[in-house]
């Protein structure tokens, strides 16, 4: 439907009586078009459900000249934040423009001038849940951050109803589309990590600075959100271990697929009642586990609690459509009145995390020059009390170790970064009876 039909369309709804609620769309990127987009073209459909209509009156971006190849009203555009925050007839803000300081402060000032707030940004909700959580609760307006964590998965919603009910002991996930379409670009169509990454880029999945993708960040600000909610407390998000990809090389991939493993990004949280570890870090995985399956920008996310035992989410990650549907449930939960303030009140302390709950047998790559390096390499484990079985000395050092506690191999990876050599280390998560490899 064109533009000129639409507002044909909402004259004569404003005569029939509808109610219209307007949106405020911070950012008009990847996601904010997508929104645009989805609104526009299922609005009879909202009239139908709702008898509501609802209409994107403002948007925010930074350039005013962009071509952005949608159909939307010049005069709708504005550069001037407060034309959403401070304008009376704007019911709910929908921060979909990322970054941290100018997203805290809309937010803030959203819900101070009596507006819902709808968000996909996880870096402004990992640091700020608890603040927001109180503003939406002080000013009786909804805040709703489903796009925030596995894209289009509804995951948040699920996991605050299961959090009411269960004792949430592990929060588990492929979190990130972006390192996933890498990982399995390189692993089953040999294209080099760069190659990957531009496709990447390319389909919208990245975030503006792709380093937090590649380095882990991003899943780390997913973890914490999901952790938040499953233990019932903010947890500190600069307390979880958080290692990326960028260490891993095609000769790592050829020996796991030789081993009968596959790497992925997983973030993971657990707690045993008393302690919670938290980490990101690149796995290998089994070759027929449901995670190995998980490919391209699917996301997946695997909730334990005592209840209802294991529940598994799955779903596209990340992406324009995915996205935009996650943040539209969202804006229709808040025009039904079917989202509620109080249904996910933390307990106000805050859960700092470790790595002792972690163990499992590690494969360590180390790089070195030559081969006395490589000796020096396995002095250093020795000396470590590591036990380990060697796969290849020839080109790479390469070794599994028995099962050990994640914070000993950090300790020993220390101290392998004194003699600066390339490496790279992954814990094998899941219990490999038979590696296929035979050591050498
Ligand atoms: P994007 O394509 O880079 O779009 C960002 C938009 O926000 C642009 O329109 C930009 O304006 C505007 N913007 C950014 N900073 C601004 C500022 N300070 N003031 C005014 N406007 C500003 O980003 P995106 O991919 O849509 O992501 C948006 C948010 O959703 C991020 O928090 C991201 O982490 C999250 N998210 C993204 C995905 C995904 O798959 N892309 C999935 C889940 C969540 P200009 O256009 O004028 O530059
Ligand atoms: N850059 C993010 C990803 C977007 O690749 O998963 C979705 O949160």
């Amino acid at each position: 439907m064109s533009f000129i039909e639409r507002q044909k369309n909402r004259n004569l709804i404003q005569e029939r009586g509808i109610e219209m609620i307007k949106i405020g769309l911070l950012g008009f990127g990847t996601v904010g078009t997508g929104v645009y987009e989805i609104i526009n073209n299922t609005e009879n459909n909202l009239r139908r459900l709702l008898n509501k209509e609802i209409q994107v009156s403002k948007i925010l971006v930074r350039d005013m000249n962009k071509n952005r190849n949608v159909d939307a009203p010049k005069d709708i555009f504005t550069k001037n934040p407060l034309d959403i925050l401070e304008n009376p007839e704007i019911d709910i803000v929908v921060e979909v423009m990322g970054g941290i300081d100018d997203a805290y402060k809309y937010i803030c000032l959203a819900f101070k001038n009596n507006k819902h707030v709808v968000t996909a940004n996880k870096a402004v909700v990992s640091k700020y849940i608890d603040t927001f959580l109180q503003l939406s609760n002080k000013y009786n307006k909804g805040f709703l951050f489903e796009a925030s964590v596995g894209g289009g998965i509804p995951i948040i919603k699920p996991l605050k109803q299961s959090a009411r009910i269960n004792n949430i002991s592990n929060v588990r996930g492929i979190l990130n589309g972006t390192t996933n379409f890498i990982l399995t670009k390189m692993c089953d169509e040999n294209l080099s990590f760069n190659e990957a990454l531009d496709m990447a880029k390319k389909l919208g999945y990245a975030e503006a600075d792709p380093t937090d993708d590649i380095e882990g960040y991003d899943v780390k600000r997913k973890l914490a959100i999901l952790s938040s909610i499953a233990f019932n407390n903010k947890t500190d998000v600069d307390s979880i271990m958080c290692r990326g990809i960028s260490s891993i090389s095609k000769d790592d991939i050829n020996m796991f697929k030789k081993l009968g493993l596959v790497s992925k990004l997983v973030g993971s949280a657990i707690s045993n009642g008393n302690n919670y570890s938290a980490s990101v870090e690149p796995v290998l995985l089994n070759e027929s586990s449901t995670f190995t399956t998980v490919k391209d920008a699917f996301n997946i996310v695997s909730i334990t609690g005592d209840v209802i035992g294991e529940l598994q989410f799955y779903g596209q990650g990340a992406g324009k459509n995915p996205t935009a549907n996650a943040v539209v449930s969202d804006i229709f939960d808040i025009v039904t009145d079917q989202y509620k303030r109080d249904d996910f009140v933390q307990n106000g302390n805050l859960i700092s995390t470790g790595i002792d709950l972690f163990e499992g047998r590690y494969y360590i790559r180390v790089s070195p020059d030559n081969k006395s390096d490589m000796s020096k390499v396995l002095k250093l484990m020795d000396l470590d009390k590591l036990k380990y079985e060697i796969l290849s000395m020839n080109e790479n050092l390469i070794v599994i170790t028995d099962v050990v506690r994640a914070d000993r191999i950090e300790q020993f990876i220390s101290k392998l970064n004194m003699l600066k050599e390339e490496y790279c280390y992954m814990r094998i998560e899941e219990d490999i009876i038979n590696l296929k490899y035979e050591a050498k």
